[in-house]
Parts: structure tokens; sequence; C-alpha cells
């Protein structure tokens, strides 16, 4: 039950048909002070039709009115606000998310229909940067949030496993490399190899032709290339499990870039004889100056194919596998125009479906205000800032509950759900200061504080000793419970806009809310004390853990029962 449409559905009665319940509910506010009512209907949109002043109009409104659900409801000047009977919407709310359980808020507006995510999706042989980790937080969320919606999401992790820098790779591992060293840091001895390859480079320009020649024997399948490029992407994606298994992020399919290599001659050839292709320098691109667009590039003069090349061929693969309705890319802001020119070539090909298709940028993680970047050799190793994020929620937890069952595991989901908390709380485009101390706060706007309320939420429970089936529920009429309710009641609304505008900020900002408010009812009131509404306040105390935990859980955060 949503109060705006619940007071739309009681003025549209007594209009008589001037106006319709969507145009009622569009202009129903809410008034300034809590004290002038829940909700407030202002009445000038009726006064040209009736001839009458909006002020005598809001009178006899109020007047007409008189339904159970209501306290009172009165005019104020041209608005006729109304006060919902506490008693009676408290009791229905707590009861029903009681019975909705983790499917309150759940919607079926994707039912039967496919969303497919394209997110993380890492460079093998390279460092996990900053930008992959907001690709992964923020794509795993939308995910969860789709499918909360009602769709079936897929998961794509669309590894960069392919490309010229191979060919350079395979030439400095041949030249310089060492599988015990590879296998016990991979990412920091294939980023060395890659950086002693341009330093050796720039001294003896026939290290370039030779990663061509080997990038060449890649993609045409030769043995020892391929078993090389095989052994490094299975050593990379071993290190990037670590990460998401810390994180708890998983995927449908890791089929990367390398994957299209058989399937991209097929696409090439199509857009040839759609007459798509030109040649620039020997080059062959699609030229996009009709949308004040620099060209495509497919083709390199070499006969190579390249990350557009790549991305045009998997958008097609995507659609004829899942059929989506959407699918989405998780990627930051900067590959914008690579995004639309993929997208616009699509649709010059006459796929109908490529509207479907939607870049969901996000802005760069900062440190002290600048860009954290990995400068040559020098690398930020994401699972050792993960792990210092757990090693400080432990530490924490050591200081303030030191006798916690399960420390481990609460120390993993505090820190890393700080980290995720910390990104997705402000609206994606925006940067993200970088700051453990920031985001570890048990204060504010952080993970661990919604993390806390919940966990003394489950406390109360615990000391009431509450059965899951409450009995003896009458509702309550006090404001601080009051003001939890009419939050409660939000969620479900709140979903629905985390999903048009693809913003997981929306739930994050939500639950702050909801922490606080349930906050100030548990400051405030006596909980615990044996009176005829007890079994309603815990109920409430139910609910709030469960709208906490539910929305924890859409962004990817657990929500420990003890902290
Ligand atoms: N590997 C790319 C990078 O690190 C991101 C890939 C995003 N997905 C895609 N389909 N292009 O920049």
């Amino acid at each position: 039950m949503e109060l705006i449409h619940k007071y739309a559905e009681e003025i549209t009665i007594h209009l008589n048909g001037v106006l319709e319940l969507h145009a009622v509910k569009k202009i129903i506010e809410k008034p300034k002070y809590e004290v002038q009512g829940d909700l407030a209907f202002p009445c000038f949109i009726l006064a040209k039709t009736s001839k009458k002043s909006p002020n005598l109009i809001a009178l006899e409104l109020a007047n007409e009115i008189n339904s159970p659900v209501f306290e009172k409801v009165i005019a104020n000047g041209p608005y006729v606000n109304c006060f919902f009977n506490k008693m009676m919407v408290s009791k229905e709310i707590i009861t029903s998310i009681a019975k909705a359980g983790e499917n309150y808020g759940s919607l079926e507006i994707g039912k039967g229909k496919n969303i497919v995510i394209d997110y993380s999706s890492p460079n093998i042989a390279k460092p996990f940067s900053m930008g992959h980790l907001r690709s992964t937080v923020i794509g795993n969320s939308l995910a969860n949030i789709v499918e909360k919606c009602g769709y079936k999401a897929i998961r794509i992790n669309h590894l960069g496993d392919w490309g010229t820098q191979f060919g350079k790779l395979i030439v400095a591992y041949k030249l310089w490399g060492d599988e015990k060293r590879v296998k016990e840091e991979t990412i920091k001895e294939l980023l060395k190899l890659y950086v002693k390859f341009h330093v050796e480079a720039e001294k003896n320009p026939n290290l370039n032709e030779n990663a061509r020649i080997w990038f060449k024997k890649l993609e045409d399948g030769d043995e020892e290339a391929y078993k090389l490029w095989k052994w490094v992407r299975d050593e990379s994606l071993k290190e990037f499990s670590n990460i998401y298994e810390l994180l708890d992020v998983h995927f449908d399919s890791f089929q990367g870039e390398a994957f299209y290599n058989d399937k991209m001659t097929e696409i090439v050839n199509k857009l040839d004889e759609a007459k798509l292709l030109s040649n620039s320098d020997g080059a062959e691109v699609i030229d996009l100056q009709e949308f004040d667009l620099p060209p495509c590039l497919i083709k390199k003069s070499d006969g190579a194919t390249l990350y557009a090349t790549r991305d045009v061929t998997a958008a097609i693969y995507r659609h004829k596998q899942y059929q989506f309705e959407k699918s989405l890319y998780v990627v930051g802001h900067e590959q914008s125009l690579h995004f639309k020119q993929v997208f616009l070539v699509l649709e010059k090909m006459g796929y109908d479906w490529a509207k479907g298709l939607e870049h969901i940028p996000f802005g760069f993680i900062l440190k002290d205000g600048k860009k954290m970047s990995t400068r040559k050799g020098k690398v930020v190793l994401l699972e050792e800032v993960i792990k210092e994020a757990i090693e400080l929620a432990r530490k924490n937890i050591d200081m303030k509950n030191p006798h916690l069952e399960n420390k481990e595991e609460v120390a993993t989901n505090i820190g890393v759900g700080a980290i995720m908390f910390h990104d997705l709380k402000n609206e994606r485009q925006n940067n993200v200061e970088f700051s453990l101390e920031e985001m570890l706060k048990f204060e504010g706007t952080t993970g661990p504080y919604v993390q806390y309320t919940n966990a003394r939420a489950c406390s109360l429970l615990r000391k009431g000793n509450f059965q899951d089936t409450a009995s003896n529920v009458i509702g309550l009429d006090d404001q601080y419970s009051w003001s939890v309710i009419k939050t409660l009641m939000e969620f479900p609304n709140v979903v629905k806009r985390s999903f048009t505008q693809f913003e997981p900020s929306q739930i994050a900002k939500y639950l702050i809310r909801l922490s606080q408010d349930f906050n100030k009812y548990y400051g405030h009131l006596k909980i615990l004390s044996t009176d005829e509404q007890l079994q309603s306040r815990l109920l409430v105390v139910k609910s709030v853990t469960l709208v906490l935990k539910e929305g924890l859980r859409l962004l990817g955060i657990k929500a420990p029962q003890k902290m």
C-alpha cells in the first residue's frame, strides 16, 4: 500500500470525474511540517472549472471525505490535508511486510524477460583497477535490482583477453619470463614483463615486429601461442577470483573478447555486404559523420580487429543467445564515445533491438582529489586494499566486541560492505573519494552504520523473544513509529526508481534514512516494556530488519546478525 495512492483514490471519488486518479496522484504533496498532516492535496487546479475559490473547495472536500483510513481530513487554506489512521495503517503495513518477508518490494515488471549486464570486465595480465572495482560493485548491484524487478539477469564478465598486447606479452615471456614467479605473483610479474617489453622495444624495434607476428600466430590458432595465452588467462583469472570471492560477486559467463575471435569474420562480411565499410588509410571504418562522431574502426590496415569489432560481434551474439530486452554495459564514462559508436553501428546494420543497449557510465575513484592510477610498475593491488579494509574492521571488532562469534566472517562482511556502500551511496556518475577511514565509520552515512543498525534490531528481537508469527498486533500511533512505518512503505517505490534510473544509490540513500528513523524509534521508545503494544513494536523492528537486510542484499552487502 502506498499512502499517496490511497489518498488519491479517496480524493478522486469525490471529484466526480473532474480529475483522474493519476492526475490527482501527481499533484499531491507532502506538507512542509509533519504536524500539518501526512499528505496535502492542492485545490487550485479545480478552481477554474468549478468557479469557486480554492479555499472553499478545500473546505467542501475535507467535509466530504470520511473514510476510516483517516484520523481526520482538514482544510488548510487551499489545501486538503489528511492525517492517516496510524493504528490501522501501521497494523496493515507491518503485518503485510512480515508476511511478504524478503519478497517485500519485489516487482513483476520484468517477468519472463532478460536483461544482460556486462560488468567488471578486467583486462588479463593487468592489474584489476579501481575502475574495474566500481564496475564490479555497481554491476553486481544492478543485477540484483533487475532480478528484484522480476527480470532474469545474465551476468557477463567481458574479459579483456584479446588484442595486440598479447603478442608483446608472449615475446616478453619467451625472452625474460620465469614460470614459477608468474605463478606466484601473476599480475605483478606479467606487468613487469609488459613494462620491460616497452623499455626494450625503444632500443630494439625488432621486438615490435616479433610481437605482431606472435599475435598473428595467436589469431591463427598457433599451438604454442595459444598455450601461452591460455596459461596467462588462467593464472590471471585465478588472481581475479580471489577478489570476486572476497566481494562475493559471481558471473554467468566469462566469455570475453577472445571468445569472439572466430565470430568476427561473419560480422565484418555482413558490414561489407550492407555497404557500411569504407577505406581510410588502409583501415576499414564505418563513417558516423551524420551523427557528428568520428568513424568507428573495424579493421586495422594489417587486418587486425579491434575492441569495437569485438563489441559489435558480442552484442549480436548476446542478442541471439539471450533475446534480451536490455543489455547494459557498466563501464566508466571515459568509454562513452566507444559505446555510442558501437550502438550506432548496430542500428545502421538494421538491428531494432539495438535500442535496448545502454551504457551505464560512472565516475572515477579519487585519492586526495586525484585519479588513482596504476603508474608504471607502481600498482595499487586491489586485493590488498580490500584485505586492509577487512583488517581494520577486525581491529574495530576486537575493541568493541572481542568475544563475537564468527569474527572472521563478520570482519569480511563489514570491510567489504564498507567499500561497496561507499561506492554506491552517491549517484554513480559522481567521482568517489577513496578513504578507508571514512567508509569504515560506524556513524554517519556508511555501510557499517546500516549493518550496525540492523544488528541492533536483531538483538532487540532476540531479547524480546520475538516469534516470527507475532500475535496481538494492534498497531501503533506515536510519531516515532509512524516515521518508521512511512519509510518502510516507500521501499517498493525505491526499488522501482533504482531500476528505472539504474541507480543503486537510491537504495543506499533510502537505507540510511530508514536506519536514522529506526535509531530515533529505538532511542525514544521503550520497545521491550510489556504493554499491549509490545508485539506491534517488535513487529516494526522485525519489518525494519527485513527491509534493511533486503536492501543491503540488493547492494551486494551482507547483514550480520551480531557485530
Ligand atoms: N576490458 C575493458 C576495460 O578494462 C572493459 C570492457 C567493458 N565491456 C565491454 N563490452 N566493452 O577497459
